[in-house]
């Protein structure tokens, strides 16, 4: 067992989640049980926020986060499950359960041991004459220096290489899966999860190996596969080579969007670049940013993609008071593209000759107008204008809209009064827009982790709707005759499992006693949906709650005709001799 849930109940209890949300966010509009403040993860002007400390969840309706008071904590003190716990504990003079916290350390510490002879295969593997293909690649991209100090390795494509390397070392299957190392199959099987990559362990500041990366050797798809969330891994929450980036002299951190350039920057002498695992830079990771360095880099890739991503991280990162520098790299993709053909050098200019990031905004907005053509500069200047109306600070505004007014070749006189029209307007238009993203309901659909993705968005929706029945109402729905496997959604079977299984026990079904069995992910997404509004009069749940089960028994059904179709037409495929996989 690990953290005993009485004791969770307890914490949860004692720590009220206004009182401790209090302690970061100033609460200052109440209705009903929902109190409202200043979303602290990210940054807004009208409040978003909402506790609830009836259902003692908190959830944001501008940027999504939600959950109990545990996960707030992990969130705003970037911190994992145990010292979250831990973190709450001592705030009300608890003390964790000796054994609790030893057993919960012991299963981490077990799943480093795993993921640390992972790497160790792995990186045997890139070694050994059956790691020639991979060698090769790391030869091509002339990264060969940068294969120990980043323990770079080699899954071999088969179905069970690591699996058998890890079992004869005494792990199991099970371990395996949990540490998202391997997947389970039909029948109780279970084969590698990464087979035929080039693996880029992903080590925490502590040096731990935490999870993978792997890049496919030739040009298919998908191109990267990264662990799940783990006991020991949030994908959002780490930095891939940080741990070898907080030991840079160099003043900055440089921020790269793939794994192949944070280490070709590496091998060109740039030791402080780190990427962050995915494509945009979560909150999480600027927090963890900012630990680190007071300025950041940013040298993302060059595609439209890449320049919008860029203009994220400077919102996530500009609160936190960092000075974010945005590299324009000419001629190249991506920072590793621009250093294979212009040399580190080059690249070193790049970085001293790039102005911060209201210099890089006005630049972008100018090369959108020919500023040789009247109309060209006048619609420049409206465009400028309206960028620089969105600086907070009065001398910024001046000083740049000196710049873009000479830029137009107009004076000072005349650009600046256009500038202070477009900021009464815009604090209007600002207000507007916040407020309607205060009152609307969370649009998207799809969850936003991706691991969490809707295959069957009818039956998801349906599936949403049970479970907010379900906590909604616990004493009438708490023994449906409905399992979670019988959900189209994995987490949103556990999650149902989980929540009717507690309910038939009596147990609580609070978000801080279900968060020690589900990733800060799913938490979220549960958390959300339960916080919609359904419309659904109580008189009227037993009608609602037949007519979802009914729509996902029916798209059951379908897949599992659409299953017995692929089944027959692959019988027939190997009838034809068509068939048949290599592995
Ligand atoms: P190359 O230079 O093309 O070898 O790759 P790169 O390392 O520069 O990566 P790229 O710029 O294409 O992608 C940036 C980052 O996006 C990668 O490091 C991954 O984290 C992520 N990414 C790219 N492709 C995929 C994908 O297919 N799946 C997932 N999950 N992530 C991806
Ligand atoms: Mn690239």
């Amino acid at each position: 067992m690990p953290i005993p849930e009485s004791f969770l109940e307890e914490l949860a209890e004692r720590n009220d989640i206004a009182d401790v949300v209090s302690g970061y966010v100033r609460l200052t509009r109440r209705s009903g049980a929902n109190q409202f403040g200043l979303c602290p993860f990210h940054s807004e002007k009208t409040p978003s926020f909402s506790v609830n400390t009836e259902r003692q969840i908190y959830h944001c309706f501008g940027c999504g986060k939600s959950g109990g008071v545990i996960n707030f904590i992990m969130e705003i003190e970037n911190l994992s499950f145990p010292d979250a716990v831990q973190f709450l504990a001592k705030r009300v003079g608890l003390e964790v359960p000796e054994d609790g916290r030893d057993e919960n350390r012991g299963r981490r510490a077990r799943m480093l041991e795993l993921n640390r002879e992972a790497a160790r295969f792995f990186h045997a593997q890139l070694m050994a004459p059956q790691g020639r293909i991979a060698q090769e690649y790391v030869v091509k991209r002339g990264i060969t220096n940068m294969v120990k100090p980043f323990g770079l390795g080699f899954a071999p494509d088969g179905w069970d290489g690591l699996l058998n390397a890890m079992t004869a070392k005494g792990f199991t299957r099970a371990e395996l899966i949990e540490a998202s190392l391997a997947t389970a199959g039909k029948n109780g099987g279970a084969y590698d999860f990464f087979r035929n990559r080039l693996m880029f362990p992903v080590i925490d500041v502590r040096g731990s190996v935490i999870g993978f990366s792997g890049r496919i050797l030739d040009d298919r798809e998908p191109k990267y596969l990264n662990s799940r969330d783990t006991l020991v891994y949030s994908k959002a929450r780490s930095l891939f080579a940080l741990n070898l980036a907080k030991k840079s002299k160099s003043g900055y951190i440089l921020l790269a969007e793939g794994n192949i350039d944070v280490v070709s920057l590496h091998q060109a002498g740039f030791d402080s670049a780190v990427a962050s695992l995915g494509t945009s830079l979560t909150a999480d990771q600027a927090r963890l940013l900012a630990r680190y360095t007071g300025e950041i880099v940013i040298a993302y890739d060059s595609d439209a993609a890449g320049q919008k991503a860029a203009q994220r991280a400077i919102e996530l990162l500009s609160p936190l008071e960092m000075r974010v520098k945005v590299l324009q790299i000419p001629g190249a993709k991506d920072p590793d593209e621009f250093i294979q053909s212009r040399g580190p050098q080059a690249f070193r200019d790049l970085i001293e000759r790039s102005g911060n990031q209201i210099e890089y905004r006005l630049q972008r907005v100018a090369s959108d107008y020919d500023l040789t053509s009247d109309e060209g500069r006048s619609e420049y200047l409206k465009a400028a204008a309206a960028l620089i109306a969105s600086l907070p600070s009065g001398i910024d505004r001046e000083i740049y809209g000196l710049r873009a007014a000479e830029k137009a070749g107009v004076s000072k006189e005349m650009f600046l009064p256009e500038v202070e029209r477009f900021r009464k307007r815009r604090s209007a238009a600002a207000k507007k827009q916040e407020d309607r993203e205060a009152t609307a309901p969370v649009k998207a659909v799809q969850p936003k982790a991706r691991e969490l993705r809707y295959e069957n968005v009818r039956s998801a929706r349906a599936e949403e709707g049970i479970l907010r029945l379900v906590y909604r109402f616990p004493d009438r729905f708490g023994d449906l005759p409905l399992t979670g496997a019988d959900f189209s959604s994995d987490a949103l079977g556990r999650l149902y499992d989980a929540l009717t299984r507690r309910i038939r026990e009596g147990r609580s079904i609070s978000v801080a006693v279900l968060s020690a069995q589900f990733t800060a992910e799913e938490i979220e997404l549960m958390t959300q949906r339960i916080v919609q509004q359904d419309d659904v009069p109580p008189e009227a749940a037993e009608d609602a709650m037949n007519d979802y089960i009914k729509i996902l028994r029916e798209e059951k059904d379908k897949a599992v005709r659409q299953d017995d179709l692929l089944a027959y037409s692959e019988k027939l495929r190997q009838k034809k001799g068509l068939g048949g996989q290599d592995g």
